[in-house]
């Protein structure tokens, strides 16, 4: 029987988890941690990822900050704003949603960000604590760190001889999501959309992380028996159903025939977005500990 990964019940434990911690930072040490969230423009997927992380944060009993900012806001603009987040003893951690309008330099941007206060774990001196193995030394990113937490249920901490492919090479999933499986001891591929015959590569491995964005591609042909396979794509797809066209939510993985094959499987919704979020939480509570001498 396939393992169907339920992150959304891992996500509320976690959720659940953190809240007792923060009660308990408040009243040891009278300290609340804060999340600042900008978002720029309009564009509807950010908006309701802006809404789910600042509910989470609520819940987790974070002060939880937005600042929405025009379409057409300057570079200038977003780089003080910036800057206030960062002398701000309130923020413990600041988060721009992706991707930015054109006008701005989402690179300039996400290195404005203080490395204490970057929970997204894009500032370079996370990344190159990450690519370095300090793993627990650096903000990690909430979507890679959700997919580790979520392969260590499975297989354990240690990944020692087992082979591992990330299909994807992107700096918020793929490389990270890479480092921490060889921090882990596992023996990591990273494919891409250059990579010659994808399936019979991920067919080896023991695990499989599909980071691509593109609906349904990963099927039973591609598996290894009893593989444990992470579905990061969120895709959303039109199908018919009683004659009328609906719009669905897919992973990258075909979960029906994945679940013929594979020995665990997260679903689409339901898997590695609920604790992607959560994994933010999990960064914020630890800035806001480090920023105040606590250790983590
Ligand atoms: N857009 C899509 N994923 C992410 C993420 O993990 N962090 C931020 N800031 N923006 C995103």
């Amino acid at each position: 029987m396939t393992i169907r990964i339920d992150g959304k019940r891992m996500a509320g434990d976690l959720t659940a988890r953190i809240a007792a911690e923060t009660e308990a930072l408040a009243t040891e040490h009278g300290i609340t941690p804060g999340l600042a969230v900008v978002i720029v423009g309009e564009d509807p997927a950010s908006q309701v990822y802006v809404r789910n992380k600042q509910k989470t944060a609520q819940n987790c009993g974070f002060k939880s900050i937005k600042h929405a900012l025009p379409a057409d806001v300057s570079q200038d603009t977003v780089l003080r704003l910036i800057g206030d987040l960062n002398a701000d003893p309130s923020i413990h951690g600041i988060l721009v949603q992706l991707p930015l309008p054109k006008q701005l330099d989402e690179t300039l941007v996400t290195q404005a960000i203080d490395p204490a206060k970057d929970v997204d774990g894009f500032h370079y001196v996370n990344v190159g604590k990450l690519a370095a193995g300090h793993t627990a030394d650096a903000f990690v990113p909430c979507t890679p760190a959700g997919c580790m937490l979520m392969i260590e249920q499975q297989l354990g901490n240690d990944l020692s001889g087992k082979s591992a492919i990330v299909i994807g090479r992107s700096n918020i999933v793929g490389k990270p999501m890479a480092a921490l499986l060889l921090a882990a001891n596992a023996t990591v591929t990273i494919a891409h959309s250059r990579t010659a015959d994808l399936p019979a590569i991920t067919r080896e491995a023991d695990i499989v992380v599909a980071a691509v964005g593109r609906p349904n591609m990963v099927g039973k042909e591609w598996l290894k028996p009893g593989a444990v396979v992470i579905d990061v794509g969120i895709n959303r797809i039109e199908v018919e159903e009683d004659g009328e066209t609906r719009s669905r939510l897919t992973g990258d993985v075909d979960y029906e025939e994945a679940a013929e094959v594979a020995g665990a499987v997260t679903p689409v919704p339901g898997g590695v977005g609920p604790m992607t979020i959560t994994m933010l939480m999990a960064n914020t509570l630890r800035a806001a500990r480090l920023a105040s001498g606590l250790g983590d």
